[in-house]
């Protein structure tokens, strides 16, 4: 299972969202690494080397290059990671392209500001080329740094909606501005495994959520082979 986390935009949580779900899934026994495709920056693979005191081991590879994204995949695959978890680019650019491409599940974090509304608009640009070569891309949006009480909060998440008409659904759960991810990051951890527990408690509720669509996506798939075999 690949799941992208991606959108044109720095700063929007794509990273920690990337790190805390590859700890959920660690924590379950469930084999997961994370691919950073970020070779400017590079700083999942910065955090994992300031992650030497942590209880669990998150394995990042960094990307080789764009054109060897899916090769990397297959070797991360074939090496037994059941779960790849790519953390994006904030450019709209070749990466992004190729992520999406690739990714059984895409998730696309965003903060509730008008800034991220617009951006996310050049982004839906992209995603409907991109739905040209593939269009059964299950995508969802992920509120991030998000109160959820303030009248404008209230007004993005049913400003969200509408984006379901591009086949884009907003999930149930958010993350809120906590400073236990900043905290935890400077010490090559996840909210996941910090001492708050609001943090870790929504960092739970959202790998959960998440963890259901993609289950139900594995069942459909199943399900859809099963009948080709019958029908044959
Ligand atoms: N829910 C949150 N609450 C508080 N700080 C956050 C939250 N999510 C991310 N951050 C912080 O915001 C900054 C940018 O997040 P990051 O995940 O690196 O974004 P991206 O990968 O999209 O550029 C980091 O310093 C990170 O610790
Ligand atoms: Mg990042």
């Amino acid at each position: 299972m690949i799941i992208a986390v991606t959108n044109l935009k720095g700063g929007v949580g794509k990273s920690t969202i990337a790190r805390n779900l590859a700890a959920y899934f660690i924590k379950k026994k469930v084999k997961t690494c994370i691919v950073d495709t970020d070779l400017e920056q590079r700083t999942t693979c910065d955090w994992q080397e300031r992650r030497d005191e942590a209880e669990i081991r998150i394995p990042v590879f960094p990307m080789t290059t764009v054109q060897a994204l899916p090769k990397d995949i297959e070797t991360h695959s074939s090496d037994g990671y059941k779960i790849i978890i790519i953390d994006g680019v904030p450019q709209m650019d070749q990466v992004a392209t190729r992520t999406m491409l690739i990714a059984d599940i895409l998730l696309i974090p965003i903060t509730p500001s008008i800034d991220d509304l617009k951006s996310f608009e050049r982004f839906l640009t992209r995603f409907e080329e991109v739905k040209i070569h593939r269009d059964d891309i299950p995508t969802f949006l992920v509120l991030n740094k998000f109160g959820g009480r303030s009248n404008e909060d209230k007004e993005v998440r049913t400003a969200l909606k509408l984006f379901g008409e591009y086949g884009i659904t907003p999930l149930k759960s958010a993350l809120g501005d906590r400073v236990a991810h900043r905290r935890a990051s400077k010490y090559g951890l996840t909210a996941y495994e910090w001492e708050d527990e609001r943090a870790r408690g929504e960092v739970a509720e959202l790998c959960r959520e998440i963890e259901a669509k993609f289950k139900s996506l594995t069942n459909r798939r199943q399900n859809a082979k099963s009948k080709k075999k019958i029908n044959r």
